[in-house]
């Protein structure tokens, strides 16, 4: 494996190069694919701690794109929904360049609410507990404007803040933006609306000419456009709106009893040119079982289920990602799609009750760009849901035909076809 893999607790002056760029299966529509782990930043080791603490497994996509751009110094401008890993993009970048000795604001984080200020506050908080004493503050109307004062009389390494407050404070010389290098807008959308946008560009007018701006927006309306073009220096732009797609993935259904499962299993795990797979079941005790049935079948396999400890789970996780062994049982834990690209193989035991659940096991990211194929355990209880789960996806599943065309999901065999 070309991927140069670094654990935690390994020497970390070694992290020296990104993995290089994944070339394997692709689709037309793709531009890239990268598959970091977090170890690959090169951040201090006291971050990665409260990053695997935050039960963060691996940089989700925007966070792949923000981070080691953020850790450069350039501008970006990000298109991204809450709920993609949007804070841990810019707060992650945002701590690993706090310098403790400095006792000064080095960065600012402006939100439009008070309610996100908290939600930003806790997650640097957290992120930055073994940090040894990087001072988060976050600040907002509708709290007592003397504490605030107070609280900027000793050290403050970030501030979390609406605009009218920090304005304020800064205003009346208390809050001191002369050295604060970098400026996130979350929300930015909301924060560049004809209300804020004025109190946003004099706080910027407050900061040092060569300040960073990262820019975080779920829209781009013509208010964002006129402040990029003033104040952006070249962004760098990341759109990561793609939702999950089924696009490249073939899919199939074979009907089944209950009983006749495990065997139907044992039938696709020797007819399929299987790299990686992953069966999902619907509970904790039928992964347990499974798992057990698959290796008495003598076919290698982990498993993983909600019911085990975060860290184990990672654990067993990033070690089926590395290749440790072929086939993973589990239950939904995926909530944006496994972007696992050696994993061409994706089996439903248990067919879900909603489309939703089905997208977040077969879809992929429509960066990556997989091909693969999703076979679907159909008992005539199912029946119901995959027409309905078709309907609402708007996606064919077809009885699973005696045999399988490679093309459709070996890499060796699509590129065989695409090249000569
Ligand atoms: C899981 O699937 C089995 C077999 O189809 C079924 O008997 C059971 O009720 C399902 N459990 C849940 C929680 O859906
Ligand atoms: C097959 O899986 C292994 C890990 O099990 C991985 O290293 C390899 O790149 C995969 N091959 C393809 C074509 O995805």
């Amino acid at each position: 494996m070309q991927i140069l893999i670094i654990r935690f607790g390994d020497d970390w002056k070694k992290c020296l190069e990104l993995p290089p760029k994944d070339t394997r299966m692709r689709t037309a529509d793709v531009t890239s694919t990268k598959g970091n782990e977090f170890e690959d930043y090169c951040l201090k080791r006291e971050l990665l701690m409260g990053i695997f603490e935050m039960g963060w497994e691996k940089p989700s996509p925007v966070q792949e794109e923000s981070i080691p751009i953020a850790l450069s110094g350039r501008d970006i401008l990000a298109r991204a929904k809450n709920g993609t890993g949007k804070s841990g993009a810019y707060l992650i970048p945002l701590l690993e360049r706090i310098d403790l000795k400095k006792d000064h604001i080095q960065a600012i984080v402006m939100v439009p609410t008070r309610e996100l200020a908290l939600q930003v506050s806790q997650i640097s908080i957290q992120l930055s507990k073994h940090l040894g004493g990087v001072k988060v503050m976050a600040t907002t109307g509708g709290t007592n404007l003397r504490d605030d004062i107070m609280r900027l009389d000793e050290t403050v390494h970030v501030v979390i803040a609406t605009p009218g407050r920090i304005l304020d404070l800064i205003k009346k010389g208390v809050a001191k933006m002369d050295k604060a290098q970098l400026i996130v807008m979350d929300e930015a959308d909301k924060l560049l609306s004809q209300d804020f946008v004025v109190l946003i560009e004099d706080i910027i007018s407050f900061m040092p000419k060569d300040r960073q701006i990262l820019l975080y927006s779920a829209t781009f309306p013509i208010s964002v456009q006129k402040f990029m073009n003033k104040h952006l220096k070249k962004p760098y732009e990341i759109n990561l709106m793609e939702e999950l797609t089924l696009k490249g993935i073939t899919q199939y259904y074979a009907y089944v009893t209950e009983r006749q499962k495990v065997h139907c299993l044992n039938t696709l795990f020797s007819r399929l040119q299987i790299n990686q797979s992953i069966i999902f079941c619907n509970s904790t005790q039928r992964v347990e079982l499974l798992a057990k049935k698959i290796t008495q079948l003598g076919y290698s396999c982990f498993y993983i289920h909600a019911k085990m400890m975060q860290e184990y789970r990672n654990r067993v996780f990033h070690d089926f990602r590395n290749g440790l062994c072929r086939n993973l049982v589990c239950t939904d834990l995926f909530t944006r799609g496994i972007d696992i690209q050696a994993v061409n193989v994706v089996i439903n035991f248990d067919f879900p009750k909603n489309a939703e659940t089905y997208l977040h096991r077969i879809g992929r990211s429509g960066r990556f760009g997989h091909l693969g194929l999703a076979i679907n355990l159909i008992t005539s209880e199912d029946r119901y849901n995959l027409k309905n789960i078709e309907d609402q996806l708007v996606t064919d599943i077809k009885p699973i035909p005696s045999s399988i065309d490679k093309s459709l999901y070996v890499a060796e065999f699509h590129s065989a076809s695409s090249f000569y």
